[in-house]
């Protein structure tokens, strides 16, 4: 900045200096006092709007986008680290185990049972990890998929419901649906389900046991949009998490969800495809009375 004045400075005092020297010259001294105060003045204003404003703005503009590339690579190289550690995790797990085995603990019929019982759970969650992981790169890269088909909805989370009821059922998990059957939605049916199988899987997770999981879906009239909403009576979210939720691997309470099996890929992939299908996400939620995930599809009546 200081060498630009000093350039501009003596560019201008040059000019100046000429401009006075050709006036005298020619015998009119004070007309060429004034013609050339007022040339330099017009040189300043030329200069400074031509050429030093515009490398400023690109400086600004420079610099912005500097900024913006750390801020990605600072986000890549975390993502990185996240992933590398949740899978070191399991894998120091399993090793351990593998090595105790090796080192004779087999021998015992109930300790090696044990192990391989943990073995393959900890396997279990590495597969998961992977393949969230694959899933969430496909959806960035908007990979696999088509936004064409008519989706049914009721009939789409009747499939999903049934798939975990298992799971529900285990734990005396009531999971009510409301949906009209006529109600349908545009987009692709496979992300669809793997946004509400990660909403109502959460719903069932943080239930308590003997609690009641609704799943509701309905057209807004006034707007013809379609609001799904996936309400449980569990554990609750307090307020200081909700920004955070939908982050890659955040978790509210890390031992308790690793117990369950989660990665924390859940809520980042409903995430990315609600905004695939351009819907917005909510969340309400009072801790110890349970929480509403909230997902409002754009009207579907350009379809
Ligand atoms: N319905 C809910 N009630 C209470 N807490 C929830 C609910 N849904 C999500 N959470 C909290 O948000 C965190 C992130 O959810 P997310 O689905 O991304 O991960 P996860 O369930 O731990 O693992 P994953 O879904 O990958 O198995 C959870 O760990 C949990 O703490
Ligand atoms: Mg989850």
């Amino acid at each position: 900045m200081k060498t630009k004045f000093i350039l501009f400075s003596i560019v201008i005092a040059g000019v100046n200096y000429l401009i006075f020297l050709l006036a005298g010259y020619f015998g009119h001294p004070f007309y060429g006092m004034l013609i050339s105060g007022m040339a330099s003045l017009l040189l300043a204003i030329l200069l400074y709007r031509w050429i030093i404003r515009p490398i400023e703005d690109l400086k600004t503009q420079l610099e912005e986008a500097d900024e913006e590339n750390t801020k990605s690579e600072k986000i890549r190289s975390e993502f990185v680290a996240n992933v590398s550690h949740e899978l070191k995790t399991p894998l120091t797990s399993i090793q351990g185990f593998l090595e105790t085995l090796q080192e004779g603990a087999a021998e015992n019929p109930e300790i090696r049972n044990k192990f391989l019982d943990i073995m393959a759970i900890e396997t279990a969650r590495l597969k998961r990890l992977i393949e969230d992981l694959l899933i969430l790169s496909d959806i960035e890269n908007r990979r696999n998929v088509s936004m064409e088909q008519q989706i049914v909805i009721h009939q789409s989370l009747q499939e999903i419901i049934s798939s975990i009821m298992p799971i529900a059922q285990a734990r005396g998990i009531d999971v009510i649906l409301t949906v009209d059957t006529s109600l349908k939605i545009q987009g692709s049916e496979d992300r669809f389900k793997q946004m509400m199988l990660n909403l109502i899987e959460n719903a069932i997770k943080y239930s308590r046991d003997g609690g009641k999981v609704r799943v509701s879906g309905e057209l807004i009239p006034e707007t013809d949009k379609v609001l799904i909403q996936v309400r449980d009576q569990g554990i609750g979210i307090s307020s200081e998490h909700i920004d955070r939720l939908f982050e890659r691997f955040y978790r509210v309470d890390k031992s308790r969800s690793s117990k369950a099996g989660g990665t924390g890929l859940g809520l980042s992939i409903v995430k990315h495809i609600a905004n695939l299908f351009e819907a917005e996400l909510k969340v309400e939620s009072q801790m110890n009375e349970g929480s509403v995930f909230s997902v409002l599809f754009p009207s579907q009546k350009r379809n």
